[in-house]
């Protein structure tokens, strides 16, 4: 379609097939990274890389959106702006300075959040000195004022993306900073003066792109009692775009310096659009959950999006642990579990009859846009179908998981993905065989078993989900939950 014939009709259907409505998207234009994720005054605040004039990267602001429940999100004013001396607010994070650092809150203020983040200027040549660690306070989480650099440029290119935690045990801030192909490490105690403590040199283990989003943060091995690793985190721009970019590896941490037990990273996810992961600073009183969430894209081709008013949605927000699987602690994903209670009753399939690969249930889809397909079988066959436009084909085999997009698939993008993408599970699934289907209007999310293995898609079928058929044996468990809306958006209003 030319650009210059759509309607605002054409832009009203775009928006009726592809925006979710259980994942966050901006009400309007661009949105890529997560930032400052944080829970302050009873609310958990979704700031994210927001150009407000545009639907293509350019101004970055930091959009903002709250939540009670990290689904249901509300959008709120923006943020952080781009000002004279910072410049654009890019990728970073926050914190609650009272939580951790004794009740000295920050000034004597106990009641402050605190966003560290990199100022950008943009400028071309030269480009060096033109990103720096700046912070921004605020006493209520929606107003924010900017308080200038805590952390200059020694003249390099890329130097950004502060993702600031509390180290326990050292009872100090650490900072990981992404830096060409390093993750430098600094300490603080007031979050306004910074020293160096360590640089992690990625070298050849992992492809070649300059690094961005770095994340640590400690988690407790699951079946490893009183065990706990620190996890690094660390995406790279354009890599190839069948690997989304977004790997971590474990090892320890002494508030200072970072030591990897295993020299591998491992990608995150095994599809193909997850990039600049997050974890939230905290969580609600009580609640231990380690929580993330991803802008679901492949910085390859992030900018070549359909959906015209808007661009950009982020992963449904996943619990995160650590497993030993091979040998190794292997990092496990699953969708939060507050998603169950936006489920409506199971549906019961229309119609069933057996095929060599089991009883296929055949399931009509009415109106809503958002499913959770969950089937406990060591292997079965998933089908989202589109009528006359085909299938999404989900494979799960013994040791095998393939997702098959070809009928509807990326075909804007081709050339740049391959429609089909199979991954190796692990042999041991853990407690049962369980694949998880989350597919909603326009993002594909898979969790296998206990979420060793996770995978995201998006795919811009050129009509709605018509039927969903599941073949997997008779006495397998198959449940399909249509969800309601979390978003209350009226996207129609524009
Ligand atoms: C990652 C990234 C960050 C940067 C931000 C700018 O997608 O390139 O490194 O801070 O986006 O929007």
């Amino acid at each position: 379609m030319n650009a210059k014939n759509i309607t605002l009709e054409d832009l009203r259907n775009r928006d009726r097939m592809w925006r979710p409505a259980c994942h966050f998207t901006p009400a309007l234009n661009w949105m890529n990274d997560p930032c400052g994720l944080v829970y302050f005054h009873g609310q958990y605040h979704l700031f994210y890389q927001h150009n407000p004039s545009d639907a293509d990267w350019g101004s970055m602001h930091w959009g903002h959106a709250v939540s009670t429940d990290l689904l249901t999100w509300h959008d709120a004013p923006i943020a952080l702006f781009p000002t004279d001396p910072e410049g654009m607010a890019f990728t970073g994070s926050a914190v609650v300075p009272s939580e951790k650092s004794a009740g000295a809150g920050w000034n004597g203020e106990p009641d402050t959040v605190v966003a560290v983040y990199t100022g950008a200027i943009q400028r071309t040549t030269p480009l060096d000195n033109h990103q720096r660690q700046c912070i921004a306070t605020s006493r209520d989480g929606h107003t924010w004022v900017p308080e200038g650099v805590v952390l200059d440029n020694p003249g390099i290119q890329n130097f950004r993306d502060p993702k600031v935690g509390w180290h326990p045990e050292a009872g100090h801030w650490f900072m990981v900073l992404a830096v060409e192909r390093n993750i430098n490490i600094y300490t603080s105690h007031d979050l306004r003066s910074w020293n160096q403590s360590d640089t992690i040199t990625v070298s050849t283990a992992l492809p070649a792109g300059v690094l961005e989003c770095p994340d640590l943060f400690p988690l407790p091995v699951m079946n490893a009692s009183n065990r706990t690793e620190w996890v690094l985190v660390i995406h790279v721009e354009n890599v190839d775009p069948a690997d989304p970019g977004a790997y971590y590896t474990v090892g320890s941490f002494d508030g200072h310096r970072f030591l990897q037990t295993y020299d591998a990273f491992l990608p995150i996810d095994g599809g193909h659009d997850f990039y600049a992961t997050q974890s939230w600073a905290n969580m609600a009183p009580g609640d231990e959950r380690r929580v993330w969430i991803a802008w679901s894209a492949n910085s390859a081709y992030a900018r070549r999006q359909p959906t015209s008013r808007w661009a950009g949605v982020m992963s449904i927000p996943r619990e995160i642990r650590l497993r030993y699987m091979d040998g190794r602690p292997v990092l496990c994903q699953v969708p939060l579990r507050e998603l169950a209670s936006k489920r409506r009753s199971s549906v019961e399939p229309v119609q069933q009859r057996f095929t060599s690969a089991g009883l296929s249930r055949y399931y009509r889809v009415e109106n809503s846009s958002a499913w959770d397909i969950l089937v406990e079988a060591k292997s079965c066959r998933i089908l989202l179908s589109f009528g006359s436009a085909g299938f999404i084909t989900i494979y799960r085999g013994q040791r095998t998981f393939t997702i098959d997009r070809t009928a509807c698939d990326m075909g804007r993008f081709s050339g740049l993905v391959d429609p089909v993408k199979t991954i190796v599970l692990y042999p041991d699934c853990g407690e049962k065989p369980l694949t998880r289907v989350l597919f909603d209007r326009s993002i594909l999310e898979c969790f296998l078993d206990d979420g060793h293995r996770a995978t995201t898609d998006l795919v811009f079928p050129e009509v709605p989900l018509q039927g969903i058929v599941v073949a997997a044996q008779l006495y397998d468990g198959v449940q399909v939950f249509p969800l309601r809306p979390a978003m209350h958006r009226d996207t129609d209003r524009f």
